[in-house]
């Protein structure tokens, strides 16, 4: 990856060209934008890109100095190729080189995630491939579980699939509700998201013959939080 050839002798590695795309409020946009500002961080947010006009986390973006670009899939009237298409153009123009889906409404196709395959990440709220798709915390609360969570994973094909590069656990406690559940995950949403954007951004995880492979020592920091140190 680019990221890790050198731009010169005694220069610091290319910090890879980072897109974040999002819906909606865009808390864990936030989270890696300021993570991203930390000294050493490995990438470079360059674009926050939202197929809705209104998503609110686009006025934090554009405040925080970073391009923002919306596309809106209601023009391309369920051609979702074409949207796509229109999406991958805005990611070429601004030289990306990594994609992370932080709340982002929109299934993609196979054509774009294999495209953007091994540079593509994704954040989901639960503990996967335990409860894909929507209504995570209040399915989770329904099977009673002890765990709950949030999974940082490769994108594939399959929705909420993929190999995993960093997950929380969350304990469920008496008289949560999908609310109270859904903020304790969140907090550890923000925590490993940024773990994660760092391992691939510097190349020590890569996606290998569709699994993960991390370079170097992958001892878990604790029993509950599994992110590779
Ligand atoms: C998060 O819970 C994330 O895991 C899921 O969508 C939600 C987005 O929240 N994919 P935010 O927009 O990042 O605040």
């Amino acid at each position: 990856m680019t990221s890790t050839s050198d731009t010169g002798a005694g220069k610091a590695p290319a910090r890879p060209k980072t897109a974040i795309f999002i819906s909606g409020r865009g808390s864990n946009m936030v989270a890696l934008v300021e993570a991203a500002r930390t000294p050493g961080f490995p990438a470079d947010i360059a674009l926050v890109l939202s197929n809705r006009a209104d998503a609110a986390g686009l006025v934090y973006a554009s405040e925080a100095g970073i391009a923002t670009a919306v596309v809106d899939h209601k023009l391309f009237a369920g051609n979702r190729e074409a949207f796509e298409r229109a999406i991958d153009a805005v990611l070429v123009e601004h030289a990306v080189e990594l994609v992370c889906l932080a709340g982002f409404l929109r299934v993609l196709t196979p054509w774009f995630v294999n495209r953007w395959a091994g540079r593509l990440i994704n954040i989901h709220p639960s503990l996967l491939p335990a409860f894909r798709g929507l209504d995570t915390h209040a399915r989770a609360l329904a099977a009673n579980v002890r765990l709950h969570g949030c999974t940082v994973h490769f994108v594939t094909p399959e929705l909420d699939d993929g190999p995993v590069l960093a997950q929380a656990a969350v304990p469920i406690v008496e008289g949560d509700t999908p609310e109270t559940l859904a903020a304790r995950v969140l907090v550890q949403e923000h925590v490993i998201y940024p773990a994660a954007l760092a391992r691939v951004a510097s190349g020590q995880a890569k996606l290998v013959d569709g699994r993960v492979v991390i370079a170097g020592d992958t001892t878990p920091a604790d029993a509950v939080l599994v992110v590779p140190t």
